[in-house]
């Protein structure tokens, strides 16, 4: 008889091979100790960390922002209520943000501390709100770039090594570590261009938009291969050396003479210009490293001024850091022949994919969508775009909820209403599609489903404050005033200060 293996059980047996495991900066430590004890002084290395265990060391003198106050343990205090905030994101060359957890959850402080005044203040995003909000959560963005072996929203820890461990650049050591080979680590100069940039590109290229591609997750990279199989980056597409729509270092460097006249990116081997030309792998390098580096490529005599070896000050200069710029470029990575002070608004205009130039329908539409939130001349190419892709991709949530949420902004209810319930049927706590379902269901005057909807999304995401709320009015109107009432509680127990909650529970009768 012979034996025939089936479909499914093969596709089971591909998918049964582990991944490869990452171990943690310690075992790499044991057997690299000098790269480990260079590394480890690094702003990188100090990306995020826990907020008692931290060399930086913020002032305390001046703790007193408008509405909070900060004490030297990390106890953030506004009106009765207190939060530990127990982790950092920065190294504090810049400044630092701060994350505390509340039941399960993780949420960023609105107070961040700034360096050069050494003070705390309300942290950038949260200003002109009418009060001190508490229950922002964390971006995943944040900690993918800031720490290294993430942890489920619910683990005590959000994150096993923090900063930026040996992995993130060099792909999970476990064989390695097991087998010390070369073969067996990822060495990110002895990839080709494209494979090689997209190690640090995976944190530095920030574009106007980064889209997951479909059905991946962004934290599915792993260093050896390129970052567009698992993220696609958009920048807007004529960017020049002097525009300030060019955020990011990559795309600095990519409108330099230096970087364009020493190789085509997209052709492998050769020794064009990188991060890595510059940027010393382990250690942060000095002014007159850096002017080494310009050396190894220029003659002192190649420079017209022919004015000395400081040739950074005057073809790299530095912009002053200000608030909330944490995620520009400071230094001029275009490297001029003069200083081009950035001119005009930013250029907006068109997406194109950086690198390749080209991209699929949906994740173009998803780019176009994101970047249509601060540039609103986008939202009718945005919505068409996105309404065009949706019919090939039935299943892709995040596709159909950037669409309903078009929708509504269109005032067309009722389709939006039809997306979210299948947004639903595919992800059943989907936190907006359950928030704004609930919204319509109450208008259609079906509250005692949209009141079990909200209490299912509250269930798992029981920091959603917009949500309780409407739960407590719906369960006002029906006439539930204890409910009501313990609902708004809640809202109170995470915002002390909501102005609306305070008001409504005044207002119930007991
Ligand atoms: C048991 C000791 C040991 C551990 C643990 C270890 N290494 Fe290594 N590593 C070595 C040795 C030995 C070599 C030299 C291998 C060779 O040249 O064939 C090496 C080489 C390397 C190289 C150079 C590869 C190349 O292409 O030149 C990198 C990068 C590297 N290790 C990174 C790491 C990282 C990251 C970790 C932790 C995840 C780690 N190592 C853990 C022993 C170790
Ligand atoms: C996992 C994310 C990540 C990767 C990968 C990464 N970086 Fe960074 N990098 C950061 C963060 C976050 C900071 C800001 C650190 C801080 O808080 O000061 C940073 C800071 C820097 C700095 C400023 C100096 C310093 O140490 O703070 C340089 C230069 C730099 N990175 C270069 C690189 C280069 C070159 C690569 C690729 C070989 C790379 N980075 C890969 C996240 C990353
Ligand atoms: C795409 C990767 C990425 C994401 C997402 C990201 N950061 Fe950063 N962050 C960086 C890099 C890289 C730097 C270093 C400065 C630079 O290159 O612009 C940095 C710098 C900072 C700094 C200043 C650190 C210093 O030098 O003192 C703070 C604070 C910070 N980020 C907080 C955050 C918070 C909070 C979020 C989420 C809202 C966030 N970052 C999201 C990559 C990222
Ligand atoms: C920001 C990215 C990044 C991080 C983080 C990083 N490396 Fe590297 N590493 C590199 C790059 C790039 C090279 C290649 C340097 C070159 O040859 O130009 C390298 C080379 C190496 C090498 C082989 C060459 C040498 O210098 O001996 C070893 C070993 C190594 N890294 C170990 C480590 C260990 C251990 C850690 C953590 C403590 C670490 N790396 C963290 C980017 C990184
Ligand atoms: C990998 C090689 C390489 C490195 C490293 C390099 N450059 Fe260049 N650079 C070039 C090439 C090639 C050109 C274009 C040919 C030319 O004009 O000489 C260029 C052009 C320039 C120009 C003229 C720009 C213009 O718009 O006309 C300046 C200024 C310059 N480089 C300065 C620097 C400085 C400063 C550094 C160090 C921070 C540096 N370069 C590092 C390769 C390099
Ligand atoms: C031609 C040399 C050169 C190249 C190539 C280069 N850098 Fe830099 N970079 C510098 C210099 C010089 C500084 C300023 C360092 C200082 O002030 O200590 C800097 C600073 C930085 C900083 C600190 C924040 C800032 O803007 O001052 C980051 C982050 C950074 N570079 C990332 C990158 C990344 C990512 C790449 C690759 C896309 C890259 N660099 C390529 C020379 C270079
Ligand atoms: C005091 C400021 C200053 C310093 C320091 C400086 N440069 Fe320049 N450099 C200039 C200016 C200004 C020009 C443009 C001259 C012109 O346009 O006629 C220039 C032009 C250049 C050019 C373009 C030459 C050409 O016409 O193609 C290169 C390459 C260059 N510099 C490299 C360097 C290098 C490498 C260093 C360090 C060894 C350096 N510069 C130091 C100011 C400086």
């Amino acid at each position: 008889m012979k034996f025939q293996m089936s479909p499914r059980l093969l596709l089971a047996l591909a998918f049964s091979f582990p991944a490869l495991a990452e171990i943690g900066n310690a075992p790499c430590a044991r057997c690299h100790p000098e790269i480990a004890r260079q590394y480890a002084r690094t702003g990188m290395a100090n990306a995020s960390g826990r907020t008692a265990q931290s060399t930086f060391k913020e002032s305390f003198a001046n703790p007193t922002a408008a509405l909070a106050t900060i004490s030297p343990s990390f106890e953030l205090q506004l009106a009765a209520t207190s939060r530990q905030l127990e982790w950092f994101l920065g190294s504090g060359h810049i400044g630092r943000s701060y994350l505390f957890r509340k039941n399960n959850q993780l949420f960023q402080s609105p107070l961040s501390y700034y360096s050069q005044p050494q003070k705390w203040d309300v942290s950038p995003g949260y200003e002109n709100r009418p009060y001190l909000e508490l229950t922002r959560l964390v971006e995943p963005a944040c900690l993918q770039c800031h720490a290294s072996r993430l942890q489920p929203a619910s683990a005590p820890q959000p994150f096993l090594d923090p900063g930026v461990s040996c992995e993130r650049c060099h792909g999970p050591g476990e064989k390695h570590a097991a087998q010390p080979t070369a073969r067996n680590i990822v060495n990110p100069a002895k990839l080709a261009p494209i494979p090689r940039a997209s190690v640090c590109a995976q944190c530095h290229l920030t574009g106007a938009a980064r889209i997951a591609r479909a059905n991946r997750d962004r934290s599915s990279y792993t260093p050896g291969e390129p970052l567009s199989n698992s993220l696609a980056v958009f920048v807007w597409n004529s960017p020049t050396a002097d525009s300030p729509s060019a955020t990011s270092h990559f795309e600095k460097l990519a409108t330099s003479r230096c970087q364009q006249a020493s190789g085509d990116q997209l052709r492998a081997g050769g020794d064009q210009l990188w991060c890595g030309s510059c940027h010393p792998a382990h250690a942060d390098a000095t002014p007159a490293q850096y002017n080494q580096k310009c050396q190894t490529c220029h003659s002192s005599g190649s420079c017209k001024a022919n004015a000395g070896d400081a040739c950074i000050t005057c073809h790299m200069p530095k912009r002053a850091p200000t608030r909330s710029i944490e995620h520009l470029a400071f230094t001029d990575h275009s490297i001029p022949r003069r200083p081009t002070p950035p001119t005009g608004p930013p250029a907006t205009g068109s997406l194109k994919e950086f690198w390749t130039g080209l991209s699929n329908p949906r994740d173009t539409a998803m780019a176009y969508a994101a970047a249509a939130v601060s540039s609103p001349s986008l939202r009718p190419s945005a919505y068409a775009q996105l309404q065009a892709a949706a019919p090939a991709n039935p299943n892709d949530v995040p596709l159909l909820a950037q669409l309903a949420q078009f929708h509504e902004r269109m005032g067309r209810q009722e389709p939006a209403t039809t997306l979210y319930s299948q947004i639903l049927t595919l992800d059943p706590t989907h936190p907006a599609a359950a928030i704004n379902l609930g919204t319509a269901l109450i208008r259609q005057g079906k509250s005692t489903e949209a009141i079990a909807l909200w209490l299912r999304a509250l269930a798992t995401n029981p920091g959603l404050i917009g949500a309780r709320l409407n739960l407590a009015v719906a369960q006002f109107q029906s006439g539930n005033h204890p409910a009501a009432r313990k609902s708004l509680e809640q809202v109170l127990d995470y915002e002390p200060n909501h102005p609306t909650a305070r008001q409504m529970l005044n207002q119930i009768p007991e």
